[in-house]
């Protein structure tokens, strides 16, 4: 169960960026976030804002990591941003390493995190992304564990004060 859930409202990729901002300016310690949500929903986009509130340096273009499924930036704290969009099976899961870097001191970002056996993450924060419109997407934020429930209040209230158009 959801300790905390929180709805937020975006209508451009720019205030979606801000949301992941927030959220990586926010963090204090090593964090999971999962990403789910329908082709084109703006997770990487929200994933691209992250790792600016992480000082992860502009020279990083952040895409979905096509072929590595993995990528990895140093910042603040270390990111790593995980697609799983092309995983079939939970062998392909073991073949690219990703419970080794489940257990990093890092902000690990997973987008399709659905695709993971039920109960591979514990404590994490899990965004669902749908599409509204063109241009506005609806963003369902739920917080599994208290140091997350916490974390989610701080960026709600950041969220409310920051967010421009
Ligand atoms: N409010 C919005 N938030 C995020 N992206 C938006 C928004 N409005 C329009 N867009 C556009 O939607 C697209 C989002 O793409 P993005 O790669 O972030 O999606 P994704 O969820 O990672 O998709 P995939 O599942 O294919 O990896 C971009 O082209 C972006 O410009
Ligand atoms: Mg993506």
């Amino acid at each position: 169960m959801a300790e905390r859930h929180t709805q937020i409202i975006t209508h451009s990729v720019a205030q979606t960026q801000s949301v992941g901002q927030i959220l990586g300016a926010t963090l204090k310690q090593a964090f999971i976030i999962a990403l789910n949500g329908d082709l084109g929903s703006g997770k990487t986009a929200f994933v691209q804002g992250l790792a600016k509130g992480l000082d992860v340096s502009e020279k990083y273009y952040i895409t979905s990591p096509t072929f590595t499924l993995i990528n990895e930036y140093p910042g603040r704290h270390h990111l790593f941003h995980v697609d799983l969009y092309r995983i079939e099976s939970v062998l392909e899961l073991e073949e690219i390493g990703l419970d080794e870097v489940l257990h990093q001191d890092a902000v690990i970002a997973i987008e399709w995190a659905d695709k993971l056996p039920e109960g591979t993450l514990s404590n994490h924060l899990a965004f669902q992304f749908k599409l509204i419109s063109d241009e506005s997407r609806q963003i369902d934020i739920f917080a599994y564990g208290l140091p997350e429930s916490n974390l989610l209040k701080a960026v709600e209230k950041r969220v409310q004060t920051e967010l421009k158009e």
